[in-house]
């Protein structure tokens, strides 16, 4: 990010300082999914505590604070959670044909019982009653603010080195028996936490050749919906930006 030109060309008495701006883009930079470098390291209750206060200060609609947080520490209630996992796992693995198939099934996508902490994060849409500021007509906006709460905690854990997972490969009924989940309470995120022996500079599913990484031009639309404009110069700011994330920095001059 330019942070340095942005802030020359908008100046803002609300802006972070320099240092505090980079490290908020390193945190989104620098997130990963993580599978496989879980280390057995404990997770303090203190750091743990932060990163669970981070997601529930999300941004929610109408402010219902939909969301539950369910630690997992259990090795057997993790091994419930890996039952539940390996079952749709499979499945999962016939609905790609051809080399795809073979490819799917040398991912790792899981670290369940490697990881020391899980946490399951959940919604409840009934949590302030029927109608619900914001929600009046569009009402999956609850599921999202548990999504934004999701994305708090995977944030705030980069900053804190640890790694988070998250499995969403379950019938959602056998991830909500596994944990006892009433039916009235969606589960949103299945997430492994814990420090890690290293983080994969890009996705993972990015260097396995399995997708690459859009670019930005392709998805900026101007006005109206499918509306490109490559003479805007928003769209050459976007580029550079890209570029130097794609090199693995947070910051260009
Ligand atoms: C809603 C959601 C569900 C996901 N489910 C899984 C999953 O079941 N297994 C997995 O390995 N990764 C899962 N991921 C992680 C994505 O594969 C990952 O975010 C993506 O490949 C980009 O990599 P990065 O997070 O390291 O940048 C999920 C991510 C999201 C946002």
């Amino acid at each position: 990010m330019n942070t340095s030109a942005a802030a020359q060309a908008t100046p803002s008495v609300h802006a972070f300082t320099q240092e505090a701006r980079d490290a908020i883009y390193h945190a989104i930079f620098s997130r990963r999914d993580v599978r496989g470098q879980f280390l057995p390291t404990p997770v303090p209750d203190e750091v743990l505590s932060r990163i669970l206060t981070a997601a529930h200060y999300a941004p929610s609609v109408g402010f219902m604070q939909p969301w539950n947080f369910l630690v997992v520490q259990s090795q057997d209630t993790k091994r419930r959670v890996h039952s539940a996992f390996a079952k749709a796992h499979a499945e999962a693995a016939d609905m790609f044909g051809g080399d795809r198939r073979a490819t799917y099934q040398k991912l790792k996508l899981e670290g369940i019982v490697e990881s020391p902490v899980g946490i399951c994060i959940t919604c409840d849409r009934e949590r302030t009653g029927p109608v619900v500021v914001g929600r009046t007509h569009m009402k999956t906006m609850d599921l999202y603010s548990s999504v934004c709460a999701v994305q708090n905690l995977w944030l705030a854990a980069r900053a804190e080195g640890l790694g988070v997972g998250w499995v969403s490969i379950f019938h959602q009924a056998d991830l909500q028996e596994a944990l006892g989940i009433p039916k009235g309470i969606t589960p949103i995120a299945y997430l492994c936490v814990g420090y890690v022996s290293h983080f994969h500079d890009k996705p993972e599913l990015e260097t396995a050749g399995w997708l690459p990484r859009l670019p930005m031009e392709d998805l900026v639309y101007f006005d109206q919906w499918g509306q490109r404009d490559d003479q805007q110069p928003l769209i050459a700011h976007l580029q550079r930006d890209q570029a130097a994330a794609q090199r693995g920095r947070e910051a260009i001059a």
